[in-house]
């Protein structure tokens, strides 16, 4: 069975350790069913803070990592620094990133790689602009994407990573992709996955979907068959709505 997971993205928001606190305790303060897998993305600043919140109930995620251990590398922060914050999840490769930080598909895969060296589970973005959309190459896009960030790792690697699917024209725009777009990208990503490391691994990783993700469509997109859950943006930020999310399986 695979893991559903909901996590939350909060980006560079909640600019103060009262709004922080806010959110933690009300989200670890709900009732959250034990089958779904629930992770935090706290700006950096603020990982440890909500570490003391949510303890073992609820995983800490980060927003990024540098691929370095250590060193003169001003603003960055590691996968080791993170693992000892108490982090177990990381993002990378997001469509934010990748536009404002012109992050390569190269430099996500030697993240993916310092993270699994740690014990930290990445959780790689993928997905299109609008133009690619428009101009139905798409399937094609996205498979270049994955493959580039990939092809490098074993299968027993690939084990252990959770890939989400961020159409860029679906990011905090409130267009969410139908439940036809996301099944057959989401499809087509394990398809991907099954030739890079066989039939078994690519039925166990968690494929998420992202962009505008929200109550209201939240139950249609996680009963489709390959969708395992949602990595959250805005619907993160409130607490009634996060946890509505959490209980859409
Ligand atoms: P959104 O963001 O839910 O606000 O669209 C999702 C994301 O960027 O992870």
């Amino acid at each position: 069975m695979r893991k559903k997971i909901v996590a939350g993205n909060w980006k560079m928001n909640k600019t103060s350790t009262s709004a922080v606190t806010e959110l933690a305790s009300a989200i670890v303060q709900a009732e959250l069913p034990e089958s779904v897998t629930v992770v935090l993305h706290p700006p950096a600043l603020w990982l440890e803070r909500v570490a003391a919140i949510i303890k073992e109930r609820i995983n800490l995620g980060a927003q990024n990592v540098h691929p370095k251990v250590e060193g003169a590398f001003t603003g960055e922060i590691s996968a080791t620094m993170l693992k000892a914050a108490g982090v177990s999840y990381c993002i990378v490769g997001h469509s934010e990133r990748r536009q404002y930080f012109a992050e390569s598909d190269a430099f996500v895969a030697t993240k993916i790689a310092d993270l699994l060296a740690v014990g930290i589970t990445p959780i790689v973005c993928c997905g299109e602009s609008l133009t690619i959309r428009e101009n139905n190459t798409y399937l094609a896009f996205v498979e270049e994407q994955i493959k580039a960030c990939l092809m490098g790792f074993t299968a027993t690697e690939l084990a252990k990573i959770v890939i989400a699917y961020e159409p860029i024209w679906a990011i905090g725009t409130g267009k969410t992709a139908t439940p036809q777009q996301a099944q057959e990208m989401h499809a087509h990503i394990r398809l991907i996955l099954e030739h890079l490391a066989g039939k078994d691994i690519a039925a166990q990783v968690p494929l998420l979907y992202g962009g505008s993700c929200k109550p209201d469509n939240a139950k249609e997109l996680f009963a489709l068959p390959d969708v395992d859950g949602g990595l959250i943006g805005g619907a993160a930020l409130q607490a009634s709505d996060f946890v509505q999310l959490i209980h859409s399986f």
